[in-house]
């Protein structure tokens, strides 16, 4: 049995379900994202886990233990909210030092235990400072220290890091992985967020309208989606309609490429998915496939340069790394695209089945998923 067990969750508020059939097993010291749009149902979740909310049905197991039925201060967890929740008329050590004082903890022991989680944040000067004395990064530090203080078995962080600016979310995201991975907690994350997602989790699970639509690996869930909306939510996916042909070859735009269209019949409508990243304007023996068309839009993003090229009524998003030795198309050219069948995700309009590459190749259900 694994750490975190969730079996069977639903929750419905009066008619209304917003969370259904959510099952997770969670390993111990694990760090789990929920990914999803806004309203999907990660804070409902969260706070299932918590004991905030009491789920309709299923059970939640920490441990070996069901704590389905345990109030919130009796599972032991600890929890960061979006919004700081610091006390504000507290200082930053007696916030620090507010779940200890309720677990009993004595006074010397706690002062110690205050100072080293103030260091272990990075903050040991903040101790009689009040919250408004605090930046929002310092705040939601200081959130984190006050839940992880009394050793919680298991760590909820409802989109710690929104109400911070971009450059601290970055730097405060890298902090939180690395002081969960020192002290080996069992961490769930909610994001709306894709690249914190990513770049945070050893899984995450992708929600969307109350279900779970998939759980894997950063990898996996980037490269393999197992859904429709799953390839457009994470990372940028660029859609070509084409009328599948004879031998393997789709008509795109009035030009022919190479892409494998399971279940096709030629004279098929299909749709063609690709990553920006998987394109590029140098062709190369992989690249196969080829398509000529006219630079729409560019947007220089530092180290990326994204261009926007449009193929009829097609349009494909292209990453090419910055090369300060030659300056990016511009707008109008014509431009030549390079990219291999491998690439390629055929999203099947018809049948609602997406399909991967031959080495990738797995059962795919979109029938639930509407289209994007
Ligand atoms: N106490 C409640 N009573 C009725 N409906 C609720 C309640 N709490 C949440 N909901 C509804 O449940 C759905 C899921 O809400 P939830 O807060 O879990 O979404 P979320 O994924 O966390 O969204 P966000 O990214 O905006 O925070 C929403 O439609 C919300 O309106
Ligand atoms: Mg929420």
């Amino acid at each position: 049995m694994s750490f975190l067990e969730i079996a069977g969750v639903r929750k419905s508020f009066g008619p209304t379900t917003v969370v259904q059939n959510f099952d997770l097993s969670v390993e111990r010291g694990e760090f789990i994202s929920f990914l999803g749009p806004s309203g999907c149902g990660k804070t409902t979740m969260l706070r299932i886990v918590a004991g905030f909310e009491r789920p309709s049905a299923g059970t939640v197991r920490i441990d070996g233990e069901d704590v389905t039925d345990l109030a919130p201060n009796a599972r032991r967890i600890g929890m960061v909210f979006q919004a700081y929740a610091l006390f504000p008329n507290m200082n930053v050590g007696d916030n620090v030092a507010f779940g200890l004082k309720i677990a009993g903890m004595g006074r010397a022991e706690r002062e110690a235990r205050v100072d080293e989680m103030l260091k272990l944040i990075g903050l040991p000067h903040v101790r009689d400072r009040y919250p408004y004395q605090l930046s929002g990064g310092q705040q939601q530090r200081v959130a984190l220290a006050r839940a992880i203080a009394p050793k919680p078995r298991v760590l909820l962080l409802d989109e710690p890091l929104s109400a911070l600016d971009a450059k601290i979310r970055v730097s405060l995201r890298e902090e939180i992985r690395e002081l969960q991975r020192a002290l080996g907690i069992t961490t769930i994350f909610v994001t709306h967020d894709q690249e914190e997602a990513l770049s945070m989790s050893d899984r995450i699970v992708v929600m969307s309208d109350g279900r779970m639509e998939q759980v894997g690996t950063p990898f996996e869930i980037y490269n393999r989606p197992r859904s429709r909306f799953v390839a457009s939510f994470v990372g940028t996916l660029s859609l070509l309609e084409g009328r599948a042909e004879i031998g393997g070859r789709v008509a795109v735009a009035g030009q022919e490429i190479e892409a494998e269209t399971p279940g096709a019949r030629p004279g098929d409508t299909v749709t063609l998915a690709l990553r920006p990243e998987a394109l590029s304007l140098v062709p190369s023996a992989e690249r196969r496939n080829q398509l000529t068309g006219e630079i729409a839009d560019v947007a220089f993003l530092g180290s990326v340069v994204r261009i926007r090229a449009r193929f009829a009524a097609n349009e494909l998003l292209i990453d090419t790394f910055n090369d300060p030795a030659s300056p990016p198309p511009s707008r109008g050219q014509p431009v030549t695209v390079h990219f291999s069948p491998d690439d390629i995700q055929c999203l099947d309009a018809a049948t609602g089945a997406s399909h991967r590459p031959t080495s990738q190749r797995q059962a795919l259900d979109l029938r639930a998923v509407e289209p994007v």
